[in-house]
């Protein structure tokens, strides 16, 4: 699956008829419809200066959290760590910002531009515990090729 989709998100990225933000969405889109267990996709990035975090793209129900400061949440405290976080049972969390009550897992992988965090891409899914080191590994792959068109 994921192997499939790799083409499609390069196709995608590298479409210059579309600016950068509809080619996130599109790539949104194309994750949340075509892996089952992901159920919102959403691109944040690091807010102008300040300590926060921006929603930029997503797929999936609109969320409040389009701002998420530096710390806060799972998304807030990527953007500190600079570490994958995957999250099999989000009720497991202290530190987590609802979306909404079907979520019952998230996995966030950090987007570095020039070895810097810049961002993050942010997937939340309704079953419970489906991310695998493949779901890492295949992001890991989308953040660099998103990092590439920036
Ligand atoms: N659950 C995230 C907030 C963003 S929503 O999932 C869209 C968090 O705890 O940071």
């Amino acid at each position: 699956m994921f192997a499939n989709l790799k083409p499609q998100i390069s196709r995608i990225l590298s479409n210059q008829q579309f600016a950068i933000n509809a080619r996130l969405q599109q790539v949104c889109e194309l994750l949340k419809e075509n892996v089952a267990h992901y159920d919102w996709v959403g691109f944040y990035f690091v807010n102008e200066n300040k300590t926060e975090l921006k929603l930029e793209s997503y797929a999936g129900e609109p969320t409040d959290h389009t701002i998420i400061p530096f710390g806060k949440g799972i998304c807030g405290q990527v953007a500190l760590s600079n570490q994958n976080f995957v999250v099999p049972d989000v009720q497991a969390q202290d530190n987590y910002i609802a979306c909404s009550i079907t979520v019952k897992s998230e996995i966030v992988i950090p987007l570095f531009l020039n070895g810097k965090n810049i961002g993050q891409i942010d997937i939340d899914s309704n079953s419970p515990d489906p991310f695998t080191k493949e779901d890492e590994r295949f992001l890991e792959f989308v953040n660099r090729q998103v990092a590439e068109i920036l």
